[in-house]
């Protein structure tokens, strides 16, 4: 290990946790270059945030000018203009118009956060119900909020109280194969629920059901359509609010601009965004009906940063991109691809049978492999064993930079939403050679 990298291994927090030491010194498109001078292909996006490619040109300038311009125009002051304009912009491309009002925020947790406070007081009630395999982030109350991995909140207890899981419709956390049909899933899952209502905690105890609408960490898997629908419903039912966080689904990810769109008969009551929003400078937030949020007293949502000005007119320049660059276009072709190569390789006879699941939506792609000791993967042949960390490491050796997610052997792909054909091309050969070189080392 070389020069500052030294200095990351000794004082930088062991909690962090890194996939890799490398030293990224600089980021253009879909690349980031490193201190070691390797030029690697970024299929992360900085885990979904730099949607439009890294340093994206008209991102970038108009930072440039609010630095210049106005940094800090404090939210409890007055009004900064680049979170005025910001909102502008997002008012037309919300999923529904009912989602008029905005509070703007640092990160994802934090928005997170935020939509509970919300949710609570607007409710008067406490309880809030999340997935099994949830990410909803890394602070105390999403820590309780987060059920993908125990790492994220083992060793920190107490955590927020008030937080209850019910299964969500994924055949690896039902213990079903993986040939199990959405239908049965989608009903064991609801089934599910609503013995959770009856069981452990009442709908006059419960103030939301808060859900992604692709489970991120969880493994990248859509909900699927039946499963969302009978959600709304529930919550119309029991007068519980709908929350959907589109921290990493949001801004295109999925193909449309908030997942949600996939599901146009379910109306969220609450939406979480951040990660893409800005294409890299910290701001999240989250949106809902006037009368919900207007109920919450002057000054009990806030804090010294949220809506900083620099990172709204970044915010404002991706919205500017995404009228001008046909972005939408572009993640319907590249996906096209990338499930085009990953569903030839499930086909294929010396891969094939490794191969548990391709699934997502849009840029949101996730494998699973299968396990030589998992009973829910059963497999005709041998499986190698650890084939999520074992591909990821052959695409590093061959300048791809991808993510594993979940408990399982998935990996995720987060391209650049403007990738382009040739730069997907080359990823799809190195992840495939990727894969056929662990099957062929067993
Ligand atoms: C769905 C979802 N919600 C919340 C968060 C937390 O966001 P942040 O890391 O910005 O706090 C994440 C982060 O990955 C996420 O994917």
């Amino acid at each position: 290990m070389a020069g500052l990298a030294q200095i990351g291994a000794k004082h930088v927090a062991k909690g962090v946790g890194r996939f890799t030491e490398m030293v990224m010194t600089e980021g253009k498109g879909s690349y980031i270059k490193t201190e070691c001078g390797r030029n690697i292909l970024d299929l992360t996006c900085g885990i979904g945030v730099t949607n439009l490619g890294h340093c994206h040109p008209g991102v970038t300038k108009a930072a440039q000018e609010q630095v210049g311009t106005l940094v800090h125009g404090q939210v409890n002051l007055g009004y900064n203009k680049p979170y005025l304009q910001l909102i502008e912009q997002l008012l037309p491309v919300m999923p529904h118009k009912s989602l008029d009002s905005f509070f703007l925020w640092n990160s994802g947790a934090e928005a997170v956060e935020a939509a509970v406070k919300l949710a609570r007081h607007a409710t008067g009630k406490q309880n809030i119900i999340v997935v099994q395999g949830s990410y909803h982030g890394r602070t105390f109350g999403t820590m309780a909020l987060t059920k993908s991995k125990t790492i994220y909140g083992a060793g920190y207890a107490p955590l927020m109280p008030g937080v209850f899981t019910t299964p969500y419709p994924y055949w690896h956390q039902m213990g079903l194969p993986h040939t199990t049909s959405n239908d049965e899933l989608v009903e064991n899952a609801l089934y599910r629920l609503e013995l959770l209502l009856k069981q452990e905690t009442a709908p006059r105890d419960t103030a939301a059901i808060l859900i992604e609408p692709v489970l991120g960490e969880g493994g990248y898997i859509p909900a699927p359509k039946g499963y969302l629908e009978g959600l709304r419903k529930i919550c119309d039912d029991h007068g519980l609010l709908l929350i959907i966080d589109e921290v990493q689904t949001g801004f295109g990810r999925t193909g449309k601009n908030f997942a949600i769109e996939h599901y146009p008969t379910v109306q969220p009551d609450v939406m979480i965004v951040a990660k893409g929003i800005a294409n890299g400078f910290p701001l999240s937030g989250i949106c809902s009906r006037k009368e919900l949020m207007d109920k919450q007293p002057a000054g009990s949502q806030g804090g010294t940063y949220g809506g900083n000005a620099v990172a709204c007119a970044a915010g404002v320049a991706v919205q500017r991109a995404f009228k001008e660059e046909k972005i939408l276009e572009n993640v319907e072709e590249r996906s096209k691809e990338l499930f085009g190569m990953l569903r030839g390789l499930q086909g294929d006879a010396t891969v094939g049978d490794t191969i548990a699941e391709v699934r997502g939506l849009g840029l949101m792609v996730g494998i699973e492999f299968k396990s030589p000791t998992d009973p829910y993967t059963p497999a005709k042949g041998k499986v190698p064993a650890k084939m999520a960390s074992r591909v990821q490491n052959k695409c590093l050796e061959k300048d791809l930079l991808t993510l594993t997610t979940s408990i399982y052997e998935t990996i995720r792909f987060i391209p650049p939403l403007n990738i382009s054909k040739e730069d997907m091309a080359k990823a799809c050969s190195i992840i495939k050679e990727s894969i056929e070189e662990v099957v062929r080392e067993g």
